[in-house]
């Protein structure tokens, strides 16, 4: 059972497909490895991300050991149609297509949950809010779940201290070969790419601003840095402006930024960061997007309800006309950029990512009723077996300590 946008497009989805497979060889190895002994066999897996053609790799594999998968999108707009039509083909209950309503976009939660998940793979954590926050979900049997972001995490964390939590998930994102590695690297180039395909603009010479130095914004810093841009950091944590100072970035508000800026990303996971008060003070050509997890970064609803005039004047950029005739745009509605306006992350990032994935869900398949209602970091022994398979895949060598090495790490005197 499946609703997408058009099955017709199945055979380009499979091309997609195969692209990301040949390139995440880290979670096709672990998949390949595992397949024997069909871990997830009859398990009904719940999973809410963007589905995208690296998503469906990881769809792919869970089938493949075992699993019934239903899926939905983790945003409205980030679904990629050729691949939900591959994946509706291939024996996966799929709701999910790109340009939905907010109200089809919660349907389709809904359609994912009525094939009554027992491990629940979120992004964001939509569906687990749902399942919590809707006495409707009371009798689904939940062995567990995970969680991919950061925005995800801190909602189930509120969840865990408030005692309203359910069952254990397992927060993907805290995983030093998913942080590190997919926030960074991943969303730093993806960034470039979803604003370089709304705007087809140069980076070279323009003053980015940059909010948020975590480890999306020092990502997105290093490469717009990297394409030539004059990079400015605003943070509320004293840590992490210290460190985009040392970095070699200029440290400001919000309020002195918004003055020079030519573009604007968001990365912080908070809501309101640019406001009105802030685009007022904007230059007349000013690029505003966001990439952190929701579209409350940047204040979309003054931008496109409050203006003089609307109009797409290219695929996911919104000029906007303010009431005192200076224009601004905006990128995706405000939406996660690199999804919107690009692919998401490159496969090769999200092997690392989807090999956390697949593992927790392995792990809380065998492990749940030990763990209880908490929300547990991904096991370091899959961390590091995910670094060591990373390394195997791209053919890097590392040394081994010696013995004296060890002995020497080990004493104290
Ligand atoms: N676009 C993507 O593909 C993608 C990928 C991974 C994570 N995310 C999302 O990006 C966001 C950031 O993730 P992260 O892993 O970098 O988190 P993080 O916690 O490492 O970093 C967030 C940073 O933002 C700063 N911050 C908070 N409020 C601020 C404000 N008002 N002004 C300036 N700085 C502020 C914090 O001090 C912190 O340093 C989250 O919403 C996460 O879910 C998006």
């Amino acid at each position: 059972m499946s609703k997408i946008k058009d099955q017709r497009l199945a055979e380009k989805g499979k091309l997609s497909y195969e692209w990301a497979k040949d390139h995440m060889k880290i979670l096709t190895n672990t998949i390949d490895r595992l397949k024997r002994s069909q871990p997830l066999k009859g398990i009904r897996l719940g999973i809410c991300l963007h589905i995208t053609k690296e998503t469906s790799v990881l769809l792919m594999g869970a089938k493949a050991l075992g699993a019934e998968v239903s899926a939905c999108g983790a945003n409205p707009l980030s679904t990629q149609d050729n691949i939900a039509a591959f994946l509706a083909s291939n024996g996966i209950n799929i709701y999910a297509w790109a340009g939905q309503t907010p109200k089809e976009y919660d349907w389709c939660i809904e359609k994912m949950l009525s094939h009554k998940p027992q491990i629940l793979t979120d992004d964001g954590s939509d569906c687990h809010s749902k399942v919590h926050g809707n006495s409707k979900y009371s009798s689904l049997k939940i062995m567990g779940g995970t969680e991919e972001t950061t925005t995800g995490v801190i909602r189930l964390k509120a969840l865990e201290k408030q005692r309203k939590l359910r069952y254990p998930v397992i927060s993907v994102n805290d995983a030093y070969t998913k942080h590190m590695f997919d926030n960074r690297y991943g969303t730093g180039q993806s960034t470039i790419d979803g604003y370089l395909r709304a705007i087809n603009l140069l980076f070279a010479g323009k003053r980015v601003v940059v909010a948020g130095y975590g480890w999306v914004g020092r990502g997105v810093a290093s490469r717009a840095h990297g394409m030539g841009a004059k990079v400015y950091v605003t943070e509320i944590d004293p840590v992490r402006a210290l460190e985009a100072h040392m970095d070699g970035y200029e440290v400001l508000t919000m309020s002195e930024a918004a003055k020079i800026g030519d573009m604007f990303i968001t990365a912080t996971g908070q809501t309101g960061v640019i406001r009105k008060e802030h685009v007022m003070k904007m230059k007349e050509g000013a690029i505003l997007g966001n990439v952190g997890h929701f579209d409350v970064e940047v204040d979309a609803n003054f931008l496109l309800n409050e203006s003089k005039s609307v109009r797409e004047v290219r695929p996911n950029l919104d000029e906007c006309v303010l009431k005192n005739g200076k224009r601004v745009y905006l990128i995706g509605k405000g939406r996660i950029a690199n999804l919107v306006a690009a692919e998401g992350h490159p496969a090769e990032v999200m092997a690392q990512s989807f090999s956390n994935q697949l593992l927790s869900m392995i792990y809380i398949a065998k492990n749940h009723k030990k763990i209880g209602k908490k929300v547990i970091t991904v096991p370091s022994e899959i961390d590091k077996q995910i670094a060591f398979d990373a390394i195997k895949a791209m053919d890097i060598q590392i040394d081994k300590p010696t013995k004296a090495q060890i002995r020497y790490a080990q004493s104290w005197g």
